[in-house]
């Protein structure tokens, strides 16, 4: 089974060809033929994405981004099984170029559409090297959601927590723009972070010990938004303190409301042993995340899988991957499938499409 996975959903454009055997396995891994990824850096002199401009820097790429893949790997429209996009949730634009370019696609290839929701997948990227099987307990952290979530199998979800406010990726984002580091902002708070004083300054952390398994990063972006405003770091060393002090901060919260889903978790599926503990989005690319979430799971008595780090940020492998994982759920690649968050052609792009 080979599927064209397309991602447009924020600032990336990216194509890839997967392949896998459709023996149904249910942890069997697959493989990357083609990939192809065009960041958009038309956004970094506004210091955010600009919509309108990456719905046009898509609809700019998205056809030689396309062609690429099918070069790299040798392959024609004819060797292809489905046509897997991402249609939501995400920025409308670049959502409605995927989403047409792919029908269209789908129409003059005789191909099946698949229409994608981003978030699963993130949540299924780790299954792609790692015979990761269901259920497992799932932290979502990216630059638009913050969530614990049980990953049932390919199709179903059940919410553990979410953010009530701001999601731990915008936060990185914000924080790095007030310490003015460059683009991409995560990764560069991240290395600016090395550098620092984790201990430098208190910063508060929201929820800490509570019942739910839900998050709050707005009180700890404001926080260190008053004291840069207040004494604003002036040398290198200061700007790596505040980093490293918000890091540090972030992943306390990560790792608390972690530890309260791991119980949740054991106690919805006690016989489900070995448990598994799964971080994917762009904030699992964090390197000191990783090393906490280890300790954690350790401690917890959870295996830790996270994807690579080029599956962590957005990539139309995991879309690729993601239509291979559902359509050898449903056992039927003769077509797109119905119900939510993955569609046959009907479907259009969605901004706010919900996994649970
Ligand atoms: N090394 C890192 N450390 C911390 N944050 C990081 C790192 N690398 C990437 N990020 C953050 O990950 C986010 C991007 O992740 P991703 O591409 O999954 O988000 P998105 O697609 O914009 O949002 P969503 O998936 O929720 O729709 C950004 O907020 C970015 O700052
Ligand atoms: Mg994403």
């Amino acid at each position: 089974m080979i599927v064209l996975g397309i991602e447009t959903s924020c600032d990336e454009t990216s194509a890839a060809l997967v392949a896998c055997d459709d023996s149904g396995e249910s942890g069997a891994g697959g493989e990357v033929l083609a990939d192809a990824l065009w960041s958009q850096r038309e956004h970094q002199r506004w210091g955010g994405v600009v919509p309108e401009v990456a719905a046009r820097a898509h609809a700019h790429y998205l056809a030689p981004t396309v062609q690429r893949v099918f070069q790299q790997a040798n392959l024609s429209w004819r060797d292809i099984d489905c046509i897997a996009v991402t249609a939501g949730p995400g920025l409308i634009g670049g959502l409605v170029v995927g989403v047409c370019y792919g029908q269209a696609l789908s129409i003059a290839s005789g191909k099946p559409f698949m229409a994608v929701n981003h978030l699963a997948a993130h949540a299924l990227s780790v299954r792609l090297n790692v015979p990761c099987r269901f259920p497992y307990l799932l932290l979502l952290v990216s630059g638009g959601h913050c969530q614990l979530l049980c990953v049932e199998s390919a199709g179903s979800f059940r919410l553990y927590g979410t953010t009530r406010d701001d999601a731990v990726g915008e936060a990185f984002d914000k924080v790095a723009r007030m310490l003015d580091l460059d683009w991409p902002l995560g990764p560069h708070l991240e290395m600016c972070a090395r550098e620092g004083n984790p201990e430098a300054y208190p910063l508060p952390q929201a929820f800490v010990g509570a019942q739910h398994c839900d998050f709050s990063f707005a009180g700890l972006k404001s926080a260190v938004r008053r004291k840069v405003e207040a004494q604003p770091p002036q040398t290198d060393k200061e700007k790596a303190d505040m980093a490293a002090s918000f890091q540090r901060t972030a992943i306390a919260m990560l790792c608390d409301r972690s530890a309260r889903a791991m119980e949740r978790f054991q106690r919805d599926y006690p016989s489900k042993q070995p448990y598994r503990f799964v971080a994917a989005g762009g904030v699992a690319a964090n390197g000191a995340l990783r090393q906490a979430l280890g300790g954690l799971c350790a401690e917890h008595g959870f295996q830790l899988h996270v994807p690579p780090m080029e599956l962590c940020t957005d990539n139309a492998v995991m879309v690729a991957w993601a239509g291979i994982e559902r359509m050898r759920e449903s056992g039927d690649n003769s077509r797109g499938v119905g119900g939510s968050p993955f569609d046959a052609i009907g479907l259009s792009a969605h901004p706010r499409l919900p996994l649970v």
